[in-house]
């Protein structure tokens, strides 16, 4: 490349690299506008070559078949052209470094939660997502965390910023929590921290939306959904205080209540108690003191060690015939609602 050259392709990008646009909405910048923004200028800035290309072979189509007068005739000998080539090179870099720099405003916004965003823990695991709410609307610490993660559990967020910090329960597998209508997707990965972050916006408030986890993750990944719900600041702050106090209710009732709560909350979506064969998970029908026998061929009776056992670490004793059970942390199910489970358990014969 010539030093005129050169120059010219620094030029343009020294001029073009902060030319991008960002979008806001209520003074917080919005990656969803941005991401539209950028969308349409790609979708545009294409256009405008695939017809120019197409347009440019139909005319020589015609121009230069083989029939028309004179097509036996050399053409005049050029010997390249300067002011062509420095447009040809001019052009598409501009192109480039303007598609580069939109692009990159908006991975920067994606990347760039506010401080004042509101903060939710979401842990993915085979097959579903924890949510837990720290603190309240205002950012102050709630004496209890409210968990959320049965199947029907919707992951509930105020307008405004939203910050997701993302994981997986430990031993767990690569996820990816994908939310299509903030345009973000970001993978869960056992071991590492990382986060998304979005505007819900004022005409989302009461809507729903859907939740998909966007990487396989094994047999049941094709179910792994959820939903997002966005409420006005003030139904949020509600929502919280009403939360809140169901999780102080529930930590003054009897072990067996409790028990029987988080059986039909975390335990039923794989296992049944039933008693009906062909589920996803064994029945936890009569499960308590019964002989288990496992995929490596030995056998232990289901008492509350195994129990336990099963909980914390899944892939510690595989039943026969079943895919291993996920792990629950005591972040997501403290010892001592491990223990009211195995109360309730021994009551469902
Ligand atoms: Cu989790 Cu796919």
């Amino acid at each position: 490349m010539s030093k005129f050259k050169l120059l010219l392709v620094l030029l343009c990008a020294v001029v073009l690299i902060p030319a991008y646009v960002i979008a806001t909405e209520g003074g917080y910048v919005d990656p969803v506008k941005t991401w539209e923004f950028g969308y349409k200028l790609w979708l545009y800035i294409s256009a405008v070559i695939w017809a120019g290309v197409t347009i440019a072979l139909i005319y020589f189509i015609f121009k230069y078949k083989k029939k028309s007068p004179g097509r036996d005739v050399d053409g005049e000998y050029i010997h390249g052209n300067i002011g062509l080539e420095i447009l040809w090179t001019a052009i598409p870099t501009v192109i480039v470094i303007l598609l580069a720099a939109q692009t990159w405003a908006v991975f920067n916004e994606l990347r760039s939660p506010p401080d004042d965003a509101y903060e939710i823990s979401v842990t993915g695991y085979q097959f579903g997502f924890d949510y837990v709410y720290n603190y309240d609307l205002e950012g102050k610490l709630l004496p209890q965390a409210i968990k959320k993660g049965t199947p029907t559990d919707k992951l509930v967020v105020p307008e405004g910023p939203v910050k997701l910090l993302l994981g997986t329960r430990a031993g767990d597998v690569v996820h990816s929590f994908y939310i299509p209508v903030f345009k973000t997707k970001e993978d869960m990965i056992p071991g590492r921290k990382t986060y998304i972050y979005f505007l819900a916006k004022e005409e989302q408030i009461g809507k729903t939306f859907p939740i998909y986890c966007a990487e396989y993750c094994g047999t049941r990944h094709s179910l792994m959904l959820s939903d997002i719900e966005v409420k006005s600041k003030d139904e949020f702050k509600e929502w919280v205080s009403k939360q809140a106090m169901a999780v102080a209710e529930a930590a003054q009732a009897s072990p067996l209540e409790r028990g029987k709560k988080l059986v039909g909350s975390q335990c039923i979506g794989c296992h049944n108690i039933t008693g009906e064969p062909g589920g996803y998970a064994p029945t936890l029908k009569g499960v308590f003191g019964k002989e288990r026998e496992f995929e490596d061929g030995t056998t232990a009776v289901a008492d509350e060690a195994y129990i336990k056992e099963s909980i914390r670490a899944g892939d510690a004793k595989i039943v026969k015939g079943y895919p291993k059970m996920s792990n629950f942390p005591p972040e997501s199910i403290s010892d001592e609602e491990v223990n009211a489970i195995i109360e309730y358990l021994k009551t469902v014969k």
